[in-house]
């Protein structure tokens, strides 16, 4: 048997208004009960009354109700937890129907059910605001298993099989630095192609009642769009149509490898998609920055590897171009909610030098009373490539806005201050802890 957590988010106020809103009317007589007591119409005939109004209601309220089901691959990661968390809170917001019911599927490597059903327990206990008809179910996923583990999900469970929507949110890939990145670039490749397979076969299967409402959400990359040092095609700054075209498997460096292997996994995820006709988008983020959604699982994001090193002074501030984590996690619940397909640039447009980086981290280094390990220091030689420090490197927001319906990015200095406030806690914490051993 599998491990299985199912974790309903109740948001206890809004039902207990309603009950208590029908009580304090329990006193008066209610609409009912008045044409019963007026017409002394029998007891009988009130239960056919009442079977008629159940009979006449029903389908209204099932066409006034839907149920989604939003599958996460890699949940439990930097960017997954925070998408996880996001789509939990589009669902407390009040223009949501209570007659919605949403399951969020939260798919993990096997080793990490357990903490990840843990984790998600402690959301609820800690969180009884949370949305009525919301589900958290944590399962296992391996993306190198060929499909078997998503085939699972999706031809498995009944709360997906019968929901009217069904969006994939396939978020896990390999991100780290590894001399073993030829295997890790192509398994990110083939786990991508899996994964739509697999799609394609639910999208056929008989069990599924959403056949007009899959849809697949790609977290790409910027490492999609170009390689390092590659020219945009308009030679001023790069667009949605910039593809990467230079960079090599096994290029002597896992950082060619996993940009391979990003502009890959999107060209066959589309490629796929069109055959088998699934509506995708694919999210293309810069380097991802800002705070961790939680500090308990440990990330092995490179994104906060780095950030964590700049901090403690072990490598240089280095400039780069980003986008706030939050910024990604509600560009995947707007590429959910509307009907658009595609592909979109989610990053800030210009690079903030790292001079600016390493003085925010300093400051709050100096607020928090954290003293690092090494002076943070900074790469002031490089000017930023093909496109100086400043200018303009791509083209998002405008497309963010009009067509995915985010309000607005988080300025860039917040997302490094907000995002070293909470790794400079964490390290404080683990000082203390350390210091009671
Ligand atoms: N962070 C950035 O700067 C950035 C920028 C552009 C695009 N992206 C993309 O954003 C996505 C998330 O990255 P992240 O920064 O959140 O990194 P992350 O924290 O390492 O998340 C990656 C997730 O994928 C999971 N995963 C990797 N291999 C797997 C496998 N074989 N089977 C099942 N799960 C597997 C990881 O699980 P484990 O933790 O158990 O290994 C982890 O949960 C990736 O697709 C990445 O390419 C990130």
């Amino acid at each position: 048997m599998r491990p299985k957590s199912d974790i309903p988010l109740h948001h206890s106020s809004r039902k207990s208004d309603s009950r208590s809103h029908s009580s304090s009317h329990c006193s008066r007589a209610s609409p009912l009960s008045a044409l019963i007591g007026r017409r002394r119409v029998s007891f009988a005939s009130c239960l056919i009354l009442l079977a008629l109004l159940v009979v006449v209601a029903a389908p209204v309220v099932e066409a006034l109700s839907s149920s989604t089901a939003s599958v996460i691959t890699g949940a439990s990661g930097y960017v997954g937890r925070a998408v996880a968390h996001a789509l939990i809170q589009r669902n407390i917001l009040p223009e949501r129907n209570d007659n919605d019911t949403t399951t969020i599927l939260c798919l993990v490597r096997p080793s990490r059910v357990q903490e990840e059903q843990e984790y998600w327990k402690k959301q609820e206990e800690a969180n009884n605001k949370c949305t009525t008809n919301t589900v958290v179910l944590v399962r296992p996923y391996d993306m190198l298993d060929g499909g078997t583990s998503l085939q699972e999900v999706l031809l498995g469970e009944p709360c997906v099989a019968s929901a009217d929507g069904v969006c994939v949110h396939h978020v896990a890939s390999w991100f780290s630095p590894t001399d073993e990145h030829v295997p890790a670039a192509q398994g990110n490749v083939k786990g991508t192609e899996d994964l739509v397979r697999v799609l394609a076969e639910f999208k056929n299967s008989r069990m599924s009642k959403s056949n007009n409402r899959i849809k697949l959400i790609v977290t790409s990359s910027m490492a999609a769009v170009r390689a390092t040092g590659q020219e945009p095609q308009n030679q001023q700054f790069y667009t949605h149509e910039d593809w990467n075209t230079l960079s090599k498997l096994g290029d002597n460096n896992w950082g060619a490898s996993y940009q391979w292997s990003k502009a890959e996994s999107e060209r066959r995820a589309k490629q796929l998609c069109q055959e088998f006709q699934i509506p995708m988008v694919a999210l293309c983020p810069s380097f991802v920055f800002g705070p961790l959604a939680d500090t308990a699982t440990s990330s092995s994001s490179f994104s906060t590897q780095l950030v964590a090193q700049w901090i403690q002074g072990s490598s240089q501030v280095q400039s780069r171009l980003f986008v706030d984590v939050r910024d990604i996690a509600q560009a995947h619940v707007q590429a959910e909610q509307e009907d658009i397909e595609g592909r979109y640039i989610v990053s800030t447009e210009r690079r903030l030098s790292s001079a600016v980086v390493a003085r925010i981290l300093e400051d709050e280094s100096r607020a928090l009373q954290y003293t690092p390990p090494s002076p943070i220091s900074y790469d002031a030689a490089f000017d930023g490539g093909a496109i100086p420090i400043g200018d303009k490197e791509v083209e998002a927001e405008q497309r963010l806005v009009e067509e995915l319906g985010i309000q607005e990015l988080q300025p860039a200095e917040d997302t490094i201050r907000d995002m070293s406030r909470v790794l400079i806690g964490m390290f404080l914490q683990k000082k203390k802890e350390d210091s009671k051993r």
